[in-house]
C-alpha cells in the first residue's frame, strides 16, 4: 500500500534536502553507461509556475500532467492538493534523476514510472495543465505536444523547459541527453501556432528558458461577450448606491 507525504512532510523536504545537499542546489550523483555523472543544479527553478499555476487552475479547473519529476512535482503537488485536482507524474525513475522524492507526495499524486511515449498510451484525460521536462530533444517534445495540445482544456497551460538555451552549445544533443538539446525548435513552431499564444521568459528555470502555450478559448461566441462587463453588475450596484 502506498503511504502518502503529508502536507507538512511535503513543506519540509525542502530544509531537509538543503542539511542533505547544501543550501540551494540539488545533485545527481550516478553512473550512466559505465561513465560516473556529477550534475548539481540550483533549486528554485520553478518560481514562475510556482505563481501562475493556482491562477490557471482558478480559471481552467482540471488535471495537472507532468513529464520529468523532480523539485517541480513538489511546487504541482502543493497547488494540486490545494484545488483537489490529479497531479500525474511521469519519469524514468521515482522522483526523477535528483531524487527528490521516494514515493507518492500526496493521495492524488499518480506517478507513472516509464517513458512518456508509454504513458500516453494509458493517459486519456483532458488537462488543465501538463509540464514537459523530460527527455531534451525535439522529437520526443514534439510528440508529447502532438499528444497534450488536443487533449488539453481550452484555456489550459503548457509549460516548456528548455525552450531557450543562452548558448549554441547547449543546443546540441549530448550523449547524455543533459542539455536543452533542441527544444527550442518546438517552441519555435508554437510560435507560429495560431491556435495557441506562446510567451517565453528566457533567464528563468536556470537560464534555459521557460515557455507558456496557452490554448485559447472557443472563439465561436466571442462576439456576444462584453468585456467582463456582465461580470461585475454587483460592483457596479454598490458604487451606485454609495452615491
Ligand atoms: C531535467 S530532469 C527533470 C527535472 C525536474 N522537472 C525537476 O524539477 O527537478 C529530466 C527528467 O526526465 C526524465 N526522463 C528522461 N527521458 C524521459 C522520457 N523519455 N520520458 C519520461 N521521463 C524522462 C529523467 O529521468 C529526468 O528525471
Amino acid at each position: 500500500m502506498v503511504k502518502f507525504i503529508s502536507r507538512d512532510r511535503l513543506l519540509s523536504l525542502d530544509k531537509e534536502c538543503d542539511e542533505k545537499y547544501g543550501t540551494d542546489h540539488l545533485r545527481f550523483q550516478g553512473e550512466y553507461e559505465g561513465h560516473e555523472i556529477h550534475i548539481r543544479i540550483p533549486r528554485g527553478s520553478w518560481n514562475i509556475m510556482d505563481a501562475l499555476v493556482p491562477n490557471i487552475l482558478k480559471h481552467v479547473l482540471g488535471d495537472i500532467v507532468e513529464i520529468g519529476m523532480g523539485e517541480s512535482s513538489t511546487v504541482l503537488a502543493i497547488h494540486a492538493e490545494d484545488f483537489n485536482v490529479k497531479l500525474h507524474s511521469c519519469d524514468l525513475k521515482m522522483g526523477g534523476m535528483f531524487n527528490v522524492f521516494e514515493k507518492e507526495l500526496f493521495e492524488d499524486h499518480i506517478c507513472f514510472i516509464g517513458k512518456s511515449e508509454e504513458f500516453i498510451k494509458e493517459y486519456d484525460g483532458n488537462p488543465s495543465i501538463v509540464f514537459l521536462d523530460g527527455e531534451h530533444n525535439y522529437d520526443v517534445v514534439k510528440m508529447e505536444l502532438d499528444f497534450f495540445l488536443p487533449r488539453l482544456k481550452n484555456g489550459g497551460v503548457i509549460f516548456m523547459h528548455d525552450t531557450m538555451p543562452p548558448v549554441e552549445s547547449n543546443t546540441f544533443k549530448d550523449k547524455y541527453g543533459w542539455n536543452p538539446g533542441d527544444v527550442y525548435m518546438a517552441r519555435r513552431e508554437l510560435e507560429r501556432n495560431p491556435e495557441v499564444d506562446v510567451f517565453t521568459w528566457p533567464y528563468s528555470a536556470l537560464n534555459q528558458g521557460l515557455t507558456m502555450v496557452m490554448k485559447h478559448r472557443e472563439r465561436t461566441d466571442y462576439w456576444k461577450l462584453n468585456g467582463r462587463i456582465d461580470h461585475i453588475h454587483v460592483k457596479q450596484k454598490w458604487v451606485k448606491d454609495a452615491l
